[in-house]
């Protein structure tokens, strides 16, 4: 029972069911004692620690880059997907009178960040349609949903926003289809990878007709809170331009030239600033955790929670699932909120935690009340047995 042990990896609150990693992960206890002690050691002399960041954060890209197969100088960091999204989509410039699409089934924020470049620039901004429902994906092959998302772009799209796990259905985007497409057609491919690394394989080698990627870690990764990246194809990196300026803006000098490995792109999307730089520091450590269990077990226990939550909520709950079959579906398991609960709202989530201690994410499916689940490696049977007993009882 090795997955017993995984659960012994974290500080859990006993009296809490916590399903969900969806939003955000809980941290093992070995990365958030790193963090403290990074943290520590940085305070014996701040002077020194601020100093010596730069080359660290080199050292922690280059581990970052080869946990996702790619090359560290393709990579910046950021606290989170959102700044990740802001730095890809407002810094890449665009054709005068082009559009930028998004879907119906983005994040808000993000889709918020296309809007806005599209407002500032003068572009227009469309969102196409992705279906909603599990019984039409039930129909729908990845080459037709690629054909589906394709047969909307226009003569005038120059950019397409899109996640590769929607947040509200758990669909997942088959990414390398996509870019193919795409970039056949000279329209650049921003993806919002919040909820892809950590619950599914990302390898950006084999991602090279995607354009722009931002990828969150303190969620399924389950790094430190206050870490996310950003990936730019290397064709495309002398074209963006930061969206702040600071030290490393227009050359690189001491202390900061001990990070510029990467050349001008490194240096433009550098954050230069004083910070706090320990939840960077242990992603070192959230990649050891990674290597000690592996991918493929951590991989393995977080879908077979998912399919044993499932399979108990078909029997015991009966709530209509709005999640994609599980080929076409990342860690994310959603249900419509039955009619009598609906008038709760986001009330809904609030009660379960007071009343029944269970944790779940509220998260809408276009205009449709969803309840979410998002099992992670420090759940147990017992905690999804629990959770469907209280849901059932509703
Ligand atoms: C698809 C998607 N994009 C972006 C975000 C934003 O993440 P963060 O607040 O860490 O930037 C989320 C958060 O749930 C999300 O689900």
């Amino acid at each position: 029972m090795a997955h017993l042990n995984m659960r012994n990896e974290f500080d859990l609150d006993p009296n809490v069911i916590y399903l969900n990693g969806g939003s955000h992960s809980i941290v093992p206890r070995s990365v958030l004692e790193a963090v403290t002690r990074y943290q520590r050691e940085f305070e014996l002399n701040p002077t020194r620690g601020l100093f010596g960041a730069w080359s660290e954060l080199w050292k922690v890209q280059v581990k970052l880059a080869n946990f996702f197969s790619a090359r560290p100088e393709d990579l910046f960091l950021r606290a989170n997907v959102t700044e990740a999204m802001n730095s890809l989509i407002l810094g890449m410039p665009l054709p005068k009178h082009s559009e930028i699409l998004s879907t119906n089934l983005e994040y808000g924020a993000v889709a918020n960040i296309a809007r806005f470049k599209a407002a500032t620039d003068g572009l227009s901004y469309r969102i196409i349609e992705l279906p909603r429902t599990a019984k039409a994906y039930a129909q729908l092959s990845d080459t037709a949903l690629v054909e589906q998302i394709v047969s909307q772009l226009s003569d005038k799209t120059s950019m397409l926003v899109i996640s590769h796990v929607m947040t509200g259905t758990g669909l997942k985007i088959p990414l390398p289809q996509l870019a193919k497409e795409t970039r056949k057609r000279g329209v650049l491919l921003a993806v919002d990878g919040a909820h892809a690394p950590g619950s599914i394989p990302l390898r950006f080698s084999d991602l090279e007709d995607v354009d722009l990627y931002g990828g969150n870690l303190h969620k399924w990764v389950m790094a430190a809170k206050g870490t996310g990246f950003g990936w730019v194809a290397p064709r495309l990196q002398s074209s963006i331009k930061p969206i702040f300026a600071g030290w490393t803006t227009f050359d690189t000098r001491e202390p900061f030239n001990a990070f510029d490995r990467g050349g001008e792109f490194q240096a433009k999307m550098l954050f230069s600033s004083s910070r706090d730089f320990s939840p960077f520091y242990a992603l070192t450590d959230i990649i050891q955790f990674w290597e000690r269990w592996t991918e493929a077990k951590i991989f393995k226990r977080i879908y077979h929670l998912q399919a044993h939550l499932e399979s108990l909520m078909d029997q015991k709950v009966g709530w209509a699932c709005v999640s994609p079959p599980i080929a076409q579906r990342g860690p994310l398991l959603t249900y419509e909120v039955p009619k009598h609960l609906k008038p709760e709202g986001y009330g809904l989530m609030i009660r379960l935690l007071k009343q029944f201690s269970l944790q779940i994410a509220m998260s809408p499916v276009v205009d449709l009340p969803c309840l979410r689940l998002s099992p992670h490696i420090w759940n147990s049977e017992a905690d999804l047995e629990r959770a469907v007993e209280i849901l059932s009882s509703l």
